[in-house]
């Protein structure tokens, strides 16, 4: 493991991969010799690490709320700044018995999953256009036992099933990186599925649609909310407004960047 050419934490992460044990295992055994497979395992890992490839897709799963999802490249891998989507969410939901809820391009099922469960009572339904996608997040919902959450597959709202009641809450990280942008040939983004990242447009074209969309799937007093780019806070307010929806407002993150824009009916 020494002289992998890898930071300490993450060579450590990757033989916990390879060995399936944990940390405390580890350093009880540090001296003990390695399996040659497991040696040439961990050597493939760390080959893959250097050349790039995001932590979360080596070693299987990420962290969000709290909950450890399993992620592979057919998803976006949860990140920190999402959760405010998802406490805010919530916190529209506090006053509201058996909620219903609707998470657009729900990927690993990050957003939907932690709904799920933080809120055993709601009734939520995951969408995403991609089937391999929805697969891994019925997995995770399986796997955390979030047992309140549907799927469907489609494009934003012709996804949801016919006849479908309005919700209270319609959540969504939508795809918001403009096509061409410089990010999406750097770092984790290389490796993440493009159609998670970029609409392949202006990077606001994915929030048009279901902004445009969500009026008439909102129960009365419902709310919107929706993850955006740094700077595409005012635009966002701007689609909010113009499709006739109240108190359009942002939130910033912990770095104090306007990420999410949401309104009511
Ligand atoms: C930024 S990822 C968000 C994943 C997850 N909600 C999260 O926050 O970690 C956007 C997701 O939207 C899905 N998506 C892209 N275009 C879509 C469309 N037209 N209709 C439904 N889902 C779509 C992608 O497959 C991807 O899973």
């Amino acid at each position: 493991m020494a002289g992998c050419g890898l930071p300490r934490l993450e060579a450590r992460m990757l033989l916990e991969q390879v060995l399936q044990k944990p940390r405390a295992w580890l350093l009880a055994h540090d001296l003990d010799p390695l399996d040659p497979a497991l040696a040439r395992r961990f050597g493939e890992l760390a080959a893959r690490r250097l050349a790039g490839e995001p932590m979360a897709y080596l070693v299987g799963e990420r962290e969000f709320m709290g909950h450890r999802f399993a992620v592979n490249p057919d998803v976006l891998i949860p990140r920190p700044e999402t959760e405010l989507l998802v406490e805010t969410g919530l916190a529209h939901l506090r006053a509201l018995a058996a909620p219903r809820v609707l998470d657009l391009g729900t990927g690993s099922g990050a957003v939907a999953v932690s709904i799920a469960l933080a809120r055993p009572d709601a009734q939520v339904l995951a969408t995403d256009a991609s089937a391999a996608a929805l697969a891994q997040a019925r997995l995770n919902a399986q796997a955390l036992g979030a047992a309140n959450v549907r799927f469907a597959l489609g494009d934003w709202f012709q996804a949801l099933p016919a006849h479908e009641p309005p919700f209270d809450l319609i959540v969504s990280n939508p795809p918001y990186i403009a096509a061409g942008d410089a990010h999406l040939a750097q770092g984790d983004l290389r490796f993440e599925p493009r159609a998670a990242l970029t609409d392949q447009a202006d990077g606001l074209s994915a929030l048009r649609a279901i902004v445009a969309g969500a009026g008439a799937r909102l129960a009365p007093g419902a709310a919107l909310w929706l993850e955006h780019g740094w700077d595409q806070g005012p635009a966002v307010r701007r689609l909010l407004a113009q499709a006739g929806l109240r108190e359009p407002a942002s939130l910033r993150d912990l770095a104090g960047i306007e990420r999410i824009s949401g309104a009511k009916l």
